[in-house]
């Protein structure tokens, strides 16, 4: 990162305190970083601070005649090579989907040619209502980098999703996305990751015993070869892979939804042992046992099969789609005639036999299955599996170029 400049737009929320930070450990990186500090943001951190470990003059005002003699909002776009909003508010998160330019921070960000991230930060509800996530889709969509945010205690005593991420995992995502040896740099891709579970009703669920290691594994190995990589993940025990884009799910239909809102990619893999079956209709309270009474007559319907809607995408679809098939017999040839009817490029085929350990353990022996033939990898543990799958996918398109 070292000489890269950085356009660092200040929003309101209290998260601001970690941007002083922030500026510092950028420089720490040898990156020249110029702040701009909207009139939300003045209230959790003063120019000053901003100045004082940025050597740089902090841009406020629009209509400063001052500061547009020394730097217009054009040249402070144009002089930088990335502008990173952070903490990013919902309100200017919305400013953006809409392209509003009412001050300075948002006129620049739409005078701009350079690649935008955000940090976003806020309650949790605010993070999750409907209008901030449609905001977020769109943004991402248009080419917009999030980061973030973590879920944990907020500063208004609440638990959820909305913690800004932390300076030090900000600033890898800058240096991974300066870094230029990366090969997959520039491409985008989605995974899907860990079981699926499927109300009954609201304490009871179909599920199944992914543990997600494989699907987290490929996501972390993606992301480390530069790859913009989006994990939608059913619930598991694995820890969110840094650098990587986490949308937590519960249920296919959520997952697809996910997925969907994730496009466009380049890449999709879709590694999540999706439940094939939910319950007809889920019941809003839960069902009673009565004494002597027969069992309840569990109906089931189809869910959406993810990886297929994928694959037969006719806008939209992704260049490379990969499917797993986790079989107990006849392994190669199902995932084969898998790989047609889903009509997904690839399809890694693995033994799920009780015997092989594959569910929930730590490593795996997979075919991966293309239209050139059938390669069969050595057993080895689920992270490599990841990067030897990350490797091929470099590969591909790099033969593809
Ligand atoms: O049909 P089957 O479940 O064996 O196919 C496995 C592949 O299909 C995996 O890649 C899995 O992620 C995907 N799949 C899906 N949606 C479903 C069922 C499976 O994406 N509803």
């Amino acid at each position: 990162m070292d000489g890269k400049r950085v356009l660092l737009i200040v929003s309101g929320g209290i998260a601001a305190y970690k941007c002083p930070d922030l500026v510092r450990r950028l420089r720490e990186r040898g990156t020249l970083v110029r702040c701009l500090l909207t009139q939300g943001g003045a209230e959790f951190v003063t120019a000053l601070a901003l100045q004082a470990v940025s050597e740089e003059k902090v841009y406020q005002n629009l209509f400063s005649l001052t500061d547009e003699n020394e730097m217009g909002h054009i040249r402070l776009s144009r002089e930088s090579d990335l502008i990173l909003i952070a903490p990013a508010t919902a309100n200017i998160i919305a400013k953006m989907a809409h392209g509003q330019a009412d001050d300075l921070a948002t006129t620049a960000i739409l005078a701009s040619d350079k690649p935008v991230f955000i940090a976003p930060a806020m309650n949790h509800y605010m993070y999750n209502h409907p209008a901030t996530q449609a905001n977020l889709a769109l943004l991402i969509a248009r080419g917009v980098t999030v980061i973030g945010p973590e879920e944990g205690n907020m500063a208004c005593r609440e638990f959820g999703m909305g913690r800004m991420s932390e300076p030090l995992e900000i600033v890898a995502k800058l240096d991974s996305f300066f870094a230029t040896n990366l090969p997959l740099k520039g491409k985008r891709a989605l995974v899907t990751s860990g079981p699926t579970f499927e109300a009954i009703d609201p304490v009871r669920f179909i599920g199944n015993r992914s543990s997600g290691k494989q699907g987290h594994a490929i996501a972390r190995a993606l992301a480390a070869l530069g790859c913009q990589t989006t994990l939608i993940s059913g619930p598991t025990q694995q820890t969110d892979p840094i650098g990587v884009c986490v949308v937590h799910v519960e249920s296919a239909r959520e997952m697809l939804s996910a997925c969907e809102t994730a496009l466009p990619a380049d890449i999709a893999v879709c590694a999540a042992a999706v439940s094939d079956w939910r319950a007809k209709s889920e019941v809003g309270s839960k069902i009673k046992k009565a004494a002597g009474a027969a069992p309840p007559n569990l109906k089931l319907t189809d869910n959406p099969d993810i990886l297929a809607t994928l694959s037969q995408l006719v806008i939209k679809r992704p260049e490379l789609v990969v499917g797993f098939a986790a079989e107990t017999d006849d392994v190669i040839s199902n995932a084969t005639s898998k790989r047609k009817r889903k009509e997904c490029d690839w399809i890694i085929a693995n033994d799920v036999s009780p015997h092989t350990g594959t569910f929930n353990g730590d490593a795996n022996k997979v075919h991966l299955i293309t239209s050139g033939g059938v390669e069969n990898w050595p057993k080895m543990s689920k992270i490599k599996v990841g990067e030897k799958l990350a490797e091929r996918i470099t590969a591909h398109f790099g033969d593809a170029s």
